[in-house]
C-alpha cells in the first residue's frame, strides 16, 4: 500500500527528494518531545514555493496528511510525525532571497536556521531580535509557526511582532503571499497572522520576510542569587523601573544543578535557592545600586556583574544550557503564562499544589518571568515507567491548567499546543473560540490533512 502511494508520488513528482529509509523516517519523524514513536510514511524535501504547492496538491487528491517540519526542536509534538504522514521538510529551503535596505526587510526561505538569519541581519548592522537557546536548530518557519518568544521578548516582544510578510501554501495547495513587507495594509482580515502560530494545522510556511531593527546598545549582565521564590518579581520591577531591561530571566537551584552536572562552572561559593540573570542597558553603577538596595531589603543574597563579553556568555549558559542538561531525564515540560501582576500568586499556588500532588518527583522551575512565562520542568524519576511519569504528569498538568484557568493565564507562552497541551486548550480558550478556530481551519485546510491531530482534534 505504501509502496503503491510512494510510487505514485515519484510518477507526478519525479524530481523530487524522497527519503524512505528507517533511519530518516525515525530523525525526521520526532521533535524534541521524545515521546511517540515516529512512523511517518516518507520525507518530501522541496526546494520551491510551487514544489510545496505540487505535493500539497497531491496529498489532497490521495487524502494524505503532511506534517511540516523545520528543525523540530518543538517541545510540544507539533512536527511529530507517528502515523504514516508524509513529513514536509524545509531543509532544502534555506536561502535568503531578497534584502531592502531603505525599509529593513529580509526575505528568506522558511528552512533557514534563526541564527543564521540573526548573523545576517547582525551583518547589515541591524539585529533580527527573536532569539532562544536552540537557534542553531530552529527553522525561522518554525518559529513562525509557534509565535515563538525566547530571551528578548521582554524588550522586543515574540516572533509575531516581526512578520512583516509570509508566502504560504495553505490546505488547498494555494500559494497566498501575505502582506507582502508592507507596514500598514488596512485591507481586510490579517491572514499572515492566521498562519503566526498556527503549528503546520492550516498550510506551509514558505518564506518569510521579517523586520530588522537597530542593535540594542551594549549591556550589562547581572546574576542574582535570590532566597526564595517571593523575591523575584520585586527584583525585576527594581531593575526594570531603575535600568532599561533587555531581559530578565530566573531558574532555581534544580535546574542550575542539572546545568553544572553538565559541566558549567558553579558561579557562587555556595548554593541558593533562585538565581535572576538580566541583561541591562549598560549601567554599572546603575546595576551596583539596585544590587545594594535588593541586598538591603533582603531580596538578593549574592550578585555577580560580568566583567566582560566572555564571562557574560558563561552566565548566560547557566540559563540557555538548562533544556539540554535536562534532556536526559525526559521532563515533561510546561510552558505557563499569566500577567505579571499575577505572577506571586500563581507562583505560590502552583508550586504548593505540584509539591503537594508530586512530593517525590524533582522539577526545574525557569524561565522568561519578565514577560510573565515560566518553564516548568517535572523530572522523570529513574525508577518510574516513561508511561506511568506521563500519567502522573498529565495529572499534574490538569491541576496547573485549572490554576491557571483561575489566574486568567495561558497553558502554552511560547511552545504551542501540538500534541502534548491539547488536551488542556479548552482550558485556555472558550468553545466559542476553539469553534472559531476549527472553521477557520476548514476554510485553509478543507480536505483536514494538514499536520492533523495537532492543536485540536
Ligand atoms: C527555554 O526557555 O529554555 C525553553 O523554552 C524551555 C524548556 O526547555 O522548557
Ligand atoms: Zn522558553
Amino acid at each position: 500500500m505504501n509502496a503503491t502511494i510512494l510510487d505514485d508520488l515519484r510518477a507526478a513528482l519525479p524530481q523530487l527528494s524522497l527519503l524512505t529509509e528507517a533511519a530518516d523516517l525515525e530523525h525526521y519523524g520526532r521533535d524534541w518531545t521524545r515521546r511517540w514513536t515516529p512512523a511517518p510514511l516518507a520525507i518530501a524535501l522541496p526546494t520551491t514555493v510551487e514544489e510545496i504547492a505540487a505535493i500539497v496538491r497531491w496529498a489532497r487528491e490521495h487524502k494524505i496528511a503532511l506534517v511540516p517540519s523545520g528543525g523540530r526542536t518543538g517541545l510540544s509534538g507539533g512536527a511529530v510525525a507517528a502515523n504514516g504522514e508524509l513529513v514536509l521538510s524545509l531543509e532544502k529551503m534555506r536561502s535568503t532571497l531578497e534584502y531592502d535596505p531603505v525599509d529593513r526587510l529580509l526575505t528568506v526561505q522558511a528552512g533557514m536556521a534563526l541564527e543564521t538569519l540573526r548573523s545576517i541581519a547582525a551583518g547589515h548592522g541591524l539585529q533580527y531580535p527573536v532569539d532562544f537557546a536552540a537557534r542553531g536548530s530552529a527553522s525561522i518557519g518554525g518559529t513562525v509557526a509557534t509565535n515563538a518568544g525566547g530571551i528578548q521578548v521582554l524588550r522586543h516582544g515574540n516572533t509575531r511582532e516581526w512578520i512583516a510578510g509570509l508566502t504560504v501554501v495553505d490546505g488547498r495547495g494555494e500559494v497566498l503571499r501575505l502582506n507582502r513587507g508592507l507596514v500598514k495594509n488596512s485591507s481586510g482580515y490579517d491572514l499572515r497572522h492566521l498562519f503566526v502560530a498556527s503549528e503546520g494545522t492550516l498550510g506551509v510556511i514558505a518564506e518569510v520576510t521579517v523586520r530588522l531593527a537597530d542593535r540594542d546598545p551594549p549591556a550589562s549582565t547581572v546574576l542574582f542569587a535570590l532566597p526564595s521564590f517571593a523575591a523575584i518579581m520585586p527584583v525585576f520591577a527594581a531593575l526594570r523601573d531603575r535600568l532599561r531591561l533587555q531581559s530578565f530571566e530566573f531558574f532555581d537551584a534544580c535546574a542550575l544543578k542539572h546545568v553544572l552536572h553538565a559541566g558549567a562552572h558553579a558561579p557562587f561559593d555556595q548554593p541558593y535557592p533562585y538565581y535572576a540573570i538580566a541583561d541591562v542597558d549598560a549601567d554599572e553603577a546603575g546595576l551596583l545600586e539596585v544590587f545594594e538596595a535588593c541586598v538591603n531589603e533582603g531580596r538578593v543574597e549574592d550578585g555577580l556583574i560580568a566583567a566582560s563579553d566572555a564571562q557574560a556568555s558563561a552566565l548566560w549558559r547557566l540559563r540557555e544550557g538548562i533544556t539540554e542538561s535536562l534532556a536526559p531525564h525526559t521532563p515533561y515540560k510546561n510552558d505557563v503564562v499569566v500577567r505579571t501582576p499575577r505572577m506571586p500568586a500563581f507562583l505560590a499556588e502552583a508550586q504548593s499544589l505540584l509539591g503537594a500532588a508530586y512530593p517525590d518527583f524533582e522539577v526545574a522551575w525557569f524561565g522568561h518571568i519578565g514577560d510573565g512565562n515560566l518553564h516548568i520542568n517535572i523530572l522523570k524519576p529513574a525508577a518510574l515507567s516513561q508511561a506511568d511519569f506521563v500519567q502522573a504528569c498529565e495529572r499534574a498538568t490538569k491541576l496547573l491548567s485549572e490554576c491557571l484557568q483561575r489566574h486568567g493565564g495561558s497553558i502554552s507562552a511560547e511552545h504551542g499546543i501540538g500534541l502534548v497541551k491539547k488536551p488542556y486548550l479548552h482550558q485556555t480558550r472558550s468553545d466559542a473560540e476553539i469553534a472559531a478556530m476549527r472553521g477557520i481551519k476548514a476554510v485553509f485546510d478543507p480536505d483536514g490533512i494538514m499536520n492533523p491531530g495537532k492543536v485540536f482534534d
